[in-house]
């Protein structure tokens, strides 16, 4: 093979799997590969030669089986003596880089395929915790893989070729009608399919309505403290910056709003992350009133709206006014964050804005994953799966609650009607939380304390109290159990 005749990533052809070239000369991807060290003083070709090899087989230049030339061909063709090649040959051999055997040549190891580089997985996971109530996952084992399987058998047998080609930047009408009627269902949502975006999650639609309202000269927005650490992140991506604000029992504070120059917010108000409050009638009344006053916008981020136990649920804010309120949801909750799958309800003010910053930013949502998921919601698959993970944690919720009160009797536990997390706030005989934390970490027991979450503004006093926001949807019963006996072991000890 001539220097010129790689394929597209720069790599001899046989190293991709292609029959291997077992003779020397130009058609030899060894003879290429030598080719400079062979030339190399002559004190010095024998390592040169050695080196070159090594590399080329570490690098997966030249593949794993793929055959060698014989020594004298090679010695032939690259105008060396031949001891230097059977010298290279047997060296390479005993370090494990070439295997040869009696009469049968010389050819690539097996071994040095674990030599090529690989991918390095940075997914935010679980550290290996005996125990960890971290909060934000859902229990993936929920995912219903046959309902899904099948969903996308008949996608795949009955989309029309041109829902293939590049989507409405909006997605596709069948999925946006979908819904529509789940999310009027479901949320109490002013749902105009013609207003509704898929993107890819809540963190997406975040993302564009922060552009949205960078666009319109707002370039900050208010957030709740404590909060989504997300929410910052997301808005920061956008040019806009997230301005802390005070929470109250009923929701985000109307008092500090109405005095900052803030004229959107973002709020989680089925149930506030991390607190669990649910907004009052009456606060989410005021915070409408604050926004027409400002001409300002309201952002509803519904992460974990679909889940509640207790109590009636709490319709979305933007049912009271979808000319002010902008909705944004996902699927991260109720079946897997993994596939970026959620919607954004957005007013008419910013609605061009937010679908031509969809559009440039990706040309729409991939198709098929939007087809499959219209299928799943127009079949019920959905709402069965709601229904499955709902049971499931409420049982979890409950589990949790109960094994707080016997292992940490005296705990105030809140936020329990909805969600998938709680807020427990141990007796003062556990603080201060610096040394408990300290403990049940070193116990193996992943926890994070409501702090973690809050701008230093927040009025969480520090030291003495401990209180936690404990995840338990993707914990089994058992072992939420466990891990609140292990805490409880970790503070005795
Ligand atoms: C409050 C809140 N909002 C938004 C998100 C992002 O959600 P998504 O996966 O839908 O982008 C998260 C993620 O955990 C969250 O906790």
């Amino acid at each position: 093979m001539r220097p010129s005749e790689t394929n597209r990533s720069g790599e001899p052809a046989e190293a991709e799997g292609e029959a291997p070239s077992s003779g020397a000369g130009p058609g030899s991807p060894a003879w290429e590969l030598l080719l400079p060290a062979a030339s190399a003083p002559a004190r010095a070709r024998g390592r040169s030669l050695q080196a070159a090899l090594r590399e080329a087989v570490r690098a997966g230049r030249l593949a794993p089986g793929t055959r060698l030339p014989s020594s004298r061909d090679l010695a032939a063709d690259l105008g060396v003596s031949r001891g230097l090649i059977t010298e290279a040959y047997e060296q390479l051999t005993a370090e494990g880089y070439l295997r040869s055997g009696r009469g049968a040549g010389t050819w690539v190891g097996g071994a040095v395929r674990a030599a090529r580089p690989r991918a390095r997985d940075l997914a935010p996971r679980p550290p290996g915790a005996r125990a960890d109530f971290v909060p934000g996952t859902p229990d993936l084992s929920l995912f219903p893989r046959a309902a899904w399987a099948a969903a996308q058998r008949g996608v795949l047998a009955e989309l029309p070729h041109h829902d293939l080609g590049y989507p409405d930047p909006r997605g596709l009408p069948r999925l946006r009608t979908a819904l529509a009627e789940l999310l009027a269902r479901r949320r109490g949502v002013v749902a105009d399919p013609e207003r509704i975006l898929v993107v890819s999650g809540v963190a997406q639609a975040t993302t564009l309505l922060g552009f949205a309202l960078h666009a319109r000269g707002m370039t900050s927005v208010g957030a709740e403290n404590p909060g989504s650490p997300q929410h910052d992140a997301l808005y920061a991506a956008a040019g806009v910056t997230t301005v802390p604000m005070p929470l109250d029992d009923e929701g985000l504070a109307i008092g500090p709003l109405r005095d900052t120059p803030v004229r959107s917010v973002v709020v989680t108000p089925a149930h506030q992350f991390p607190t669990g409050i649910a907004y009052s009638a009456r606060r989410r009344a005021e915070l409408l009133d604050w926004a027409r006053s400002v001409d300002g916008f309201v952002l509803e981020d519904d992460y974990d709206g679909d889940f509640r136990y207790d109590r009636a649920p709490v319709g979305a804010l933007q049912g009271l006014d979808p000319e002010r309120v902008a909705y944004a949801g996902s699927v991260s909750k109720s079946l897997a964050p993994g596939l970026r799958l959620g919607w954004l309800l957005v007013p008419e003010a910013l609605a061009d804005e937010v679908i031509e910053r969809k559009r440039t930013m990706d040309l729409g949502h991939p198709t098929l994953d939007q087809a499959l998921f219209a299928r799943f919601v127009e079949r019920g698959d959905y709402d069965r799966q709601l229904r499955r993970c709902q049971r499931a944690y409420r049982e979890r919720r409950d589990t949790l609650v109960a094994a707080l009160e016997e292992h940490f009797p005296g705990s105030a536990v809140s936020g329990i009607a909805a969600g998938l997390h709680v807020i427990a706030t141990l007796p003062r005989r556990y603080g201060p939380e610096k040394h408990f934390l300290a403990r049940v970490a070193d116990a193996g027991v992943t926890v994070r304390p409501l702090r973690d979450y809050a701008h230093e503004t927040a009025d969480i006093a520090a030291g003495e109290d401990v209180r936690l926001v404990l995840g338990y949807a993707h914990l089994s019963p058992a072992r939420i159990r466990a891990g609140v006996r292990l805490m409880a072991e970790a503070f005795r000890g």
